[in-house]
């Protein structure tokens, strides 16, 4: 048997797609932001256009993708899927955004990771709906310009910090946090997976998985799948006392918190005499991408108050102290 991944944030994207919301009712919390972007959808869609570019941030698991796939479903549009990662040279981008359909939503995922050069490329794409071409090479060189397809832009990004300003200033639409979710919300969202998963869950199971979800969708939906695999396997209904041994046995304690957070705090508690600590030796001595800190580990332990940042690095709080005791 292979052994669970430690953190769910780490399941394939494939997992979530079952449960991904279709439509908007179903999309839960995160109404300011919803009744926001319905209104950019609606009033385009009423002037026969397509809305102005729109960004998504917050951390990984909240819906980013999900609201960039319910964008273009209530356009009746096509989504082009990329990522910045995927887009690295300027005919990587030229190639995507002239062979777009008109009125596609082109979605790029990790923004943050668009390089200077294809950003400038992007700006003009962006504001005018054209693109500029460098043809030929030193002083006999000259630039066309490409009419573009009407598109929109839905970016997301779990890093908006690392994006420049210039780019973030062309998101017309607007850009929207999205933030954790509530309990009522994650309760509401463990309802209705185990209703499409067509599993019958008590309620004190649904507070359970959603208090541990640390306060994201995918976890709890990932969660919530674990749980019904360690009771068919024991061959036990699904209840508080299942569940509990389950999550024990998945390392995940009762604030949702796994060895990985556990390890995260212990190292900032010993290893750096409680911090101040750079995220780059933190990351080294967990033998981590510092990206994967910032961006997995350390919005949820922020939020709970156990870590701080300062200017100087990161801090372990009284509170996060008291959690290790
Ligand atoms: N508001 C919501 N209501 C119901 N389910 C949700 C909601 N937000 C997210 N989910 C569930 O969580 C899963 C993960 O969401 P999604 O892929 O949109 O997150 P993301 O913000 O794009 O994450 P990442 O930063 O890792 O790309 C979805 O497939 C869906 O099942
Ligand atoms: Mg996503």
């Amino acid at each position: 048997m292979s052994t669970p991944p430690s953190n769910p944030d780490s399941l394939p994207p494939t997992l979530d797609a079952a449960l991904r919301p279709v439509r908007w009712d179903d999309y839960v919390g995160q109404e300011q932001v919803k009744a926001s972007v319905r209104i950019s959808i609606d009033a385009a869609k009423k002037r026969g256009g397509m809305p102005e570019h729109i960004l998504f941030y917050g951390p990984p698991g909240v819906g980013k993708t999900t609201l960039a796939h319910l964008v273009a479903l209530t356009l009746g549009s096509q989504l082009k899927n990329t990522s910045g990662v995927a887009i690295e040279r300027a005919g990587d981008l030229a190639a995507i955004l002239t062979n777009l359909e008109p009125n596609t939503v082109l979605f790029i995922d990790e923004i943050h990771r668009l390089s200077h050069k294809i950003e400038e490329l992007l700006y003009p794409a962006l504001e005018s709906g054209h693109l500029d071409i460098i043809l030929g090479k030193g002083p006999s060189a000259r630039t066309i310009e490409l009419a573009l397809p009407p598109f929109t832009l839905v970016g997301a990004t779990t890093r908006i910090a690392e994006l420049s300003e210039p780019l973030r200033s062309r998101f017309g639409g607007g850009t929207y946090q999205l933030d954790f979710y509530s309990d009522d919300d994650l309760r509401d969202i463990v309802r209705r997976s185990a209703a499409l998963l067509d599993l019958s869950v008590p309620e004190e199971v649904v507070e359970r998985v959603a208090a541990r979800s640390r306060a994201t969708p995918r976890i709890a939906n990932a969660l919530l799948k674990r749980v019904r695999d360690f009771s068919q396997v024991h061959e036990r209904p699904l209840s508080a006392a299942v569940c509990d041994e389950a999550c024990e046995l998945f390392g995940i304690d009762v604030l949702g918190l796994t060895k990985d957070d556990r390890r995260y705090l212990t190292t900032l508690a010993e290893g750096f005499r409680g911090g101040p600590a750079g995220v780059r030796a933190i990351a080294a001595a967990l033998h981590e991408d510092p990206d994967t800190i910032e961006s997995v580990y350390e919005p949820y332990l922020l939020r709970l108050g156990f870590i701080e940042r300062s200017s100087r690095g990161r801090i372990l709080t009284q509170k996060g102290r008291s959690y290790l005791r």
